[in-house]
């Protein structure tokens, strides 16, 4: 009588295989990264990220109503700032009428009920390319925190539901949250980039915005890749000063990871599949080398198997299309 199991029933075919599948990709898991510049009419592609694209203002507004109607609620904003507003303590940051701000309000224009996420950190604003203020070669975390708090602030007063703090200073959910509070922002919510590695995987990224270190690299403040106590250590104390949602970034070389805070957690677990991880699948695609689409399903059902309840992902467009 042996075998009394024979684990290939439940594979013999798509109907039963769909019924006990545990995974299942829906537009609601994404959060939509936006990339916005200056400009009027501007759709310019980002070269190492095919397929993706800088927009101005007046486009993005076009391109949120389309997120909308595809039924992706919620964005993650990122702008390319013109070097000539670029220095060191990140001045244009707090400015009200700054573009980040002006996005937060285009995006509410355009589509009220999108959840707006907004990215806090100093690099696209800093003359030396770096998340945070530099003295003497090194990057000071204090100063720095007092920064993002204060830009915290602006995106709130300019309508962001959460702020995502991607700097990987120490102490900055406090003072953030703090920040928020004192002001009277006590429901705009904290996404905390709290496991961030210093990754290679950010490199178009970086073209995408201009915002490569102008020295040195980030090791200072984002996490050592080799380290897994680690993650954990600093997702439990963004928890304690007050994050809503923890990320863990990136995705895919990091889902030990992400299923190891997934079960040390009780808020939602967000990742950050990030545009290295998007720039390989394409790249590979191009030279007909892999299959695309299904690449794409395989790498972002594993993300959420790992346990992501939330994805950042420059697919998730290309998902919703897919799945029709
Ligand atoms: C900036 C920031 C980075 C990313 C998100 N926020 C780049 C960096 O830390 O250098 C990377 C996202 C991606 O690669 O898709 N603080």
């Amino acid at each position: 009588m042996y075998p009394l199991r024979r684990n290939r029933r439940l594979r013999t075919n798509e109907s039963i295989r769909s019924l006990v599948r545990e995974t299942i990709i829906s537009p609601n898991d994404f959060l939509v990264p936006l990339f916005i510049v200056e400009g009027q009419g501007v759709k310019e592609e980002i070269a190492s990220m095919p397929n993706y694209y800088r927009f101005s203002l007046d486009l993005l507004e076009k391109e949120v109503k389309d997120l909308w109607a595809m039924g992706l609620k919620a964005v993650l904003l990122f702008v390319k700032v013109p070097d000539h507003l670029k220095d060191n303590e990140g001045k244009e940051a707090v400015n009200p009428k700054g573009l980040m701000q002006r996005a937060i309000k285009t995006v509410k224009n355009a589509c009220p009920e999108m959840l707006v996420m907004t990215d806090v950190a100093l690099d696209p604003y800093s003359s030396y390319g770096h998340d945070g203020i530099v003295a003497d070669g090194q990057i000071v975390n204090d100063d720095t925190v007092e920064v993002l708090a204060n830009m915290s602030v602006s995106h709130a007063q300019a309508g962001a539901d959460f702020v995502a703090p991607s700097d990987m200073m120490d102490g900055r959910i406090l003072s953030i949250r703090e920040a928020l509070e004192d002001e009277g922002f006590i429901d705009t919510g904290i996404m905390s980039y709290s496991a961030k590695y210093a990754s290679a995987f950010y490199g178009p990224f970086r073209d995408a915005l201009d915002s490569a270190p102008g020295f040195g690299d980030k090791k200072t403040y984002q996490m050592d890749y080799a380290n897994r106590f680690e993650a954990i250590k600093e997702t439990e104390m963004d928890i304690d000063e007050g994050a809503d949602i923890v990320m863990i970034k990136p995705g895919l070389c990091y889902l030990d990871i992400v299923r190891e805070i997934k079960n040390e957690v009780d808020v939602p677990v967000a990742v950050y599949q990030v545009s290295g991880e998007y720039a390989m699948v394409k790249a590979a695609a191009e030279k007909g080398w892999l299959d695309h689409d299904a690449v794409m399903m395989e790498q972002l059902t594993a993300i959420k198997r790992a346990g992501a309840n939330i994805i950042a992902s420059y697919f998730a467009k290309d998902v919703v299309r897919l799945l029709g």
